[in-house]
C-alpha cells in the first residue's frame, strides 16, 4: 500500500465518494454502451433484428439474451454465490486504502498549452450550464464512432468523434491493417514506431476521428494469460515508454489526439466489470511499484503531450479507476502535470459526484444514470463546484485547440459509416506512402528464436510442404452488419465464444487458445484492426513458389497430415489467440504442439511459425531435433504474408527481439493466471501485486531461473560484435542532486529528463549479410528495492558486412532514479551503478560502472 503522506491531501470524502450505489453500478451505462458500439440498436427494427440474430448465433436462448446487457469480463461462474459469515459485503471495509486527494487541480496551462487554455476558457465562458454539462458525456450520432461528444453549433464547436483504437481504426473500410502493439514492441524500433503513428494518425484524421482511443500501455502484461496484453508494446516499462512516446507524438503530430489507456492497473479481463453483487477486481499496487512499473509508460505518454487519458474498469487499491482521486487528481493531474482530460472507459463510471470530484472529465458512451441532468443538479446544489465543471470542459476544448482541430479538421466521423452493409460515402483514408511502413512494421515484429543447420534463409527449395490453420486467410473477411466478427478481429476465432466473453459470460476456464479458422492479423475486441486487403502467409508463399518454380503442397485441416518425404522443408503455421473480454486459457496448446511433432517426426527440416497474441510456451516441441527453426510471428497486420516470405527467403534479415520472456514452464513466471473472487472477498475480488516490480526478466534474474528465450532475444542472419564501452558522467555536478528540483511540466518535474550520463559502445557486423541489430543497455542500480538489472536504453540500426557503428545511450535522471515513497519523488541514489550493453537481457558482453 502507499506509504507516503502528502500535505496537500484534504480528506473531503471517503475515496469512494458520495453518490456510489453499487446496486446500480453499471447497468444503465452498459445498455448505452451497446447502443454506442452498435448504433443500429437505436431503432426498434435494429433491436428486433439483432435479438433474432443473437438468438440464432449464440443459440443460447433467452439466457444468452439476458447476458447481453452485462458487458463485462467476468464469467458467470464468478458470481458471488451465497455469502458466508465472514464474506465482506460492505465497500466501507476498504475505505482509505487509496488515499483521498482533493480538490481536483485545474488545467495548469504550462508551456505551449497556455494559448489553448485561454482560448478554451473564452469559449467556455460563453456556455450555459446545460451546454457545459452536455460536453461531459457522449451522445448518439449517425456514425460508427464508438464515442461521440456532441457539438455546440451556436459557438462553432462541431463535436468530436472518438475512435478505436491504438493499433488502427476499427469498424470501417478504406483504412490500413497496422501491426498490433505486441508486434511493434517486438520491433524495438523507435523511428518505425513514429512512422506508424504518423500513418495511423493520418487515417484517423481523414475519417474525421478527433480522438484515437489508444495507445495501450495498460495492461502492461503482468498476467501472462491476460486477454489484452497484445494491444500494448511490452511488459518492460522502459521499452513501452519509449514506444508510446513516439506513438503519441506522431499521432498527435497528424492532428489527432491520443487517449492513452487504460489508467491504471488494468491487468486482467476476468472480473474487469461489476456483475451482480460482485465488484470489479481491485489491483492492489504499492506506491514504488506503481511509479517504477505501471505509471512509467503513462508518464512518457503525458510527457509526449497525450491530450487524453482513459481511466480503467478495475478498482485500484479498492477504489474504482474512474473515481480514484489519488491516481487522477494526485498522480496524473498534480504529479505529472497532465494538461488534458480524463475520459471513462465505456461504462466504467459507477458514481456521480465522486467521479467528478476525483478528476474524471468525460463519461462514455453517454451520461448514464450518474451525470447528465444529475450533474447539472449537483452543480446547482453545490455538491460539485461549477469551477470543477468548467475545468472538465476547458480541458477537453483546450486539447481540441492544442491539436489544431478548430481549423480545417474533417467533420467528426465523416468517414465512419454507420452500417457498412448499406450504401455509404467512400472516404478512402489510406495513403500509398504508408506501404513501406506497413511492410517494414510487419517484418520487424517477427522474432526468429531458433535456426539450426542453416534452415533459414531458405535456399532455392525444390519442394515445400505447408501445414497448420494459421497459414491461410479465414473464409470470410466481410462485415455482416450488426455485431460482426469482422468488427472485432474474430473472423478466424470462435465467434460465439467471442460474444460470450465480450458481453460478460466468458468461460471461467478461459478462452480457446487458438483461432482455428485462419491466420491472425490482430487480436480480438475493441483493439482489433479493420481488415481490408490482407495478404496471408499462404497467399505470399504461393506467389513466391510459383515465381521460383518451387513445388508446393499443403494441408491446413489435418491434425496428422501426410508428409511428402522429399520436401526440402515443412512449414507449420499455428497461432495463439487473445481477446478483450476474456483471459486466455493457456500459454500452449496440445493441438498445435501435436501437429508440429507429427510433422517433425516425418520431416527433418520443420520450420514453425506462430502468430502469437501473447506469450506462447514452446517446450513441448522445441527440442525435437527436426524442428530446425521457430519464428514468433506475433500480429503483423496486412503485410503479414509478404513480410514472412521476405524473411524466410532471405530478402531481409529478421530483426525482431522478444519484448517479453519465454519461460520453459508456466510455473517459472510470477503471475500466470488472473485472480478470482475468493474467501472473504467473493464480492470484492482482490489482485495483490505482491511481486512488486519483479515481473518478467526482473523475476527470472532475481530468482535465478533460466528462461527458454530471454527478454530482448532474437536471432538474425549475421553476427554482431560489441566493443569499446565508455561511460561519461556530465561535468555539471549540480545535475546530480539527490532529488529533482525542476518545475512540473507535462510528465512531471522537468529535470527528470536531464541527461546525466552518456554511454558509448561500438557494434560491428562480422557476418556475411546486411542486418539490423538492437543494441540494449541495462542498469544495475544501487537504489532501494531495485531489480538485478533494468533496461534503460536501446538503439536499432542496420549494418552492412564489416561495417561498424558507434552507438550512444543517454541516461536521464529518471532512468537512474528510484521512486522514494517517503519523499514522494524520484531519488538519485548514491553508490556504484553497473552498466551492461549487449544483444539481449542475458547476452551482455560489455560491462562497466560509474559512481554517484
Ligand atoms: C474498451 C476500450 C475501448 C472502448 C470503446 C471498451 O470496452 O475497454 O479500450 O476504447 O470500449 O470501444
Amino acid at each position: 500500500m502507499a506509504r507516503a503522506t502528502e500535505a496537500s491531501r484534504q480528506p473531503l470524502a471517503p475515496d469512494h465518494g458520495p453518490g456510489v450505489d453499487p446496486s446500480k453500478a453499471g447497468a444503465p451505462a452498459q445498455q448505452s454502451w451497446l447502443k454506442r458500439h452498435f448504433p443500429f440498436l437505436r431503432t426498434r427494427r435494429g433491436i428486433i433484428i439483432t435479438v433474432i440474430v443473437i438468438l440464432v448465433i449464440i443459440g443460447g436462448g433467452l439466457a444468452g439474451l439476458a447476458a447481453l446487457p452485462k458487458k463485462n469480463g467476468s464469467s458467470g461462474g464468478d458470481a458471488a454465490g451465497g455469502a458466508s459469515a465472514d464474506t465482506i459485503t460492505d465497500d466501507g471495509h476498504f475505505y482509505g486504502q487509496s488515499p483521498p486527494v482533493y480538490p481536483s487541480p485545474n488545467m495548469p496551462g504550462s508551456g505551449t498549452w497556455a494559448d489553448s487554455l485561454s482560448k478554451a476558457r473564452a469559449l467556455v465562458a460563453n456556455m450555459t450550464l446545460a451546454e457545459k454539462v452536455k460536453l461531459t458525456a457522449g451522445d448518439s450520432s449517425n456514425t460508427s464512432c464508438p464515442g461521440f461528444l456532441p457539438g455546440v453549433p451556436r459557438l462553432g464547436f462541431p463535436g468530436m468523434c472518438l475512435g478505436d483504437a491504438g493499433n488502427g481504426l476499427r469498424t470501417t473500410d478504406f483504412v490500413s491493417t497496422w501491426p498490433s502493439g505486441i508486434h511493434v514492441g517486438a520491433s524495438w524500433n523507435k523511428g518505425l514506431t513514429r512512422q506508424r503513428g504518423a500513418g495511423m494518425g493520418g487515417e484517423f484524421r481523414t475519417k474525421g476521428v478527433n480522438i484515437l482511443l489508444g495507445p495501450v500501455v495498460g495492461p502492461a502484461g503482468r498476467v501472462v494469460l491476460s486477454g489484452r496484453n497484445w494491444e500494448g508494446f511490452s511488459i518492460d516499462p522502459y521499452l513501452a515508454g519509449a514506444l508510446v512516446f513516439e506513438t503519441v507524438e506522431a499521432v498527435q503530430g497528424a492532428g489527432v489526439m491520443t487517449s492513452t489507456k487504460h489508467f491504471i492497473g488494468n491487468e486482467q479481463e476476468t472480473n474487469r466489470n461489476p456483475s451482480g453483487d460482485v465488484q470489479s477486481v481491485s489491483s492492489n499496487i504499492d506506491d514504488q511499484t506503481m511509479h517504477e512499473l505501471y505509471l512509467w509508460p503513462f508518464q512518457d505518454a503525458v510527457h509526449a503531450g497525450s491530450g487524453s487519458i482513459m481511466c480503467s474498469y478495475n478498482r485500484l487499491n479498492n477504489s474504482y479507476g474512474c473515481a480514484n482521486s489519488k491516481i487522477l487528481n494526485g498522480i496524473l493531474k498534480t504529479e505529472l502535470g497532465f494538461e488534458g482530460h480524463v475520459v471513462s472507459d465505456w461504462g466504467a463510471q459507477h458514481a456521480g459526484v465522486a467521479t467528478a470530484m476525483a478528476g474524471m472529465d468525460i463519461v462514455m458512451p453517454n451520461s448514464g444514470s450518474f451525470w447528465g441532468s444529475n450533474l447539472e443538479t449537483a452543480v446547482k446544489n453545490g455538491s460539485v463546484p461549477e469551477s470543477r465543471l468548467d475545468d472538465m470542459v476547458i480541458r477537453t476544448l483546450a486539447g481540441w485547440y492544442q491539436l489544431g482541430q478548430d481549423k480545417d479538421f474533417p467533420k467528426p466521423g465523416v468517414g465512419m459509416a454507420l452500417d457498412l452493409t448499406k450504401p455509404h460515402e467512400i472516404v478512402d483514408a489510406r495513403n500509398i506512402s504508408s506501404r513501406t511502413t506497413l511492410f517494414d512494421g510487419a517484418v520487424e515484429g517477427h522474432v526468429l528464436v531458433k535456426n539450426i543447420r542453416s534452415a533459414l534463409p531458405l535456399d532455392k527449395p525444390k519442394m515445400l510442404s505447408l501445414f497448420g490453420y494459421s497459414a491461410k486467410n479465414p473464409d470470410t473477411n466481410n462485415p455482416t452488419g450488426g455485431i460482426s466478427a469482422w468488427n472485432f478481429g474474430a473472423s478466424s476465432w470462435n465467434y460465439t465464444e467471442f460474444t460470450d466473453g465480450f458481453f460478460g459470460t466468458a468461460n471461467p476456464a478461459g478462452s480457446t487458445p487458438i483461432a482455428a479458422g485462419g491466420t491472425l492479423y490482430c487480436g480480438g475486441g475493441s483493439g482489433a484492426t479493420s481488415q481490408g486487403t490482407v495478404i496471408s502467409p499462404f497467399d505470399a508463399m504461393v506467389q513466391r513458389a510459383y515465381d521460383d518454380g518451387t513445388a508446393l503442397f499443403w494441408d491446413f485441416n489435418s491434425a496428422e497430415p501426410t508428409v511428402i518425404p522429399v520436401s526440402s522443408a515443412c512449414l507449420v503455421f499455428g497461432n495463439a489467440y487473445a481477446t478483450e473480454g476474456a483471459d486466455r486459457r493457456a500459454a500452449r496448446d496440445d493441438y498445435t504442439d501435436g501437429l508440429i511433432k507429427h510433422v517433425a517426426s516425418r520431416c527433418n527440416n520443420t520450420i514453425v511459425i506462430l502468430h502469437n497474441a501473447g506469450i506462447r510456451l514452446v517446450d513441448q516441441f522445441i527440442d525435437h531435433p527436426n524442428v530446425t527453426a521457430l519464428i514468433f510471428a506475433h500480429l503483423p497486420g496486412e503485410a503479414s504474408g509478404r513480410a514472412l516470405t521476405s524473411i524466410l527467403f532471405g530478402d531481409v534479415s529478421p530483426s525482431g527481439r522478444l519484448p517479453y520472456t519465454v519461460a520453459r514452464n508456466e510455473s517459472d513466471y510470477p503471475v500466470v493466471s488472473p485472480d478470482r473472487p475468493s474467501g472473504a472477498f467473493t464480492r470484492f475480488p482482490q489482485s495483490n501485486f505482491t511481486e512488486g516490480v519483479l515481473v518478467d526478466y526482473r523475476h527470472f534474474d532475481a530468482k535465478n531461473i533460466t528462461p527458454r528465450y530471454e527478454f530482448g532475444f532474437g536471432l538474425t542472419y549475421t553476427t554482431f560484435n560489441y566493443s569499446d564501452l565508455s561511460i561519461e558522467k556530465d561535468g555539471n555536478a549540480s545535475l546530480f542532486a539527490e532529488l529533482p528540483t525542476g518545475p512540473i511540466q507535462q510528465g512531471g518535474q522537468a529535470d527528470l529528463w536531464d541527461v546525466l550520463v552518456r554511454v558509448r559502445a561500438t557494434v560491428g557486423n562480422i557476418g556475411s549479410r546486411y542486418a539490423a541489430e538492437v543494441a540494449q543497455l541495462y542498469v544495475r542500480s544501487p537504489g532501494s528495492n531495485q531489480p538485478v538489472r533494468q533496461l534503460r536504453g536501446f538503439e536499432k540500426f542496420g549494418l552492412n558486412t564489416t561495417e561498424t557503428k558507434d552507438v550512444e545511450f543517454n541516461l536521464t535522471r529518471r532512468d537512474l532514479s528510484f521512486w522514494d515513497v517517503e519523499a514522494q519523488k524520484w531519488r538519485l541514489p548514491r553508490g556504484q551503478f553497473g552498466i551492461e550493453v549487449g544483444r539481449s537481457s542475458r547476452d551482455l558482453p560489455l560491462v562497466g560502472n560509474f559512481t554517484i
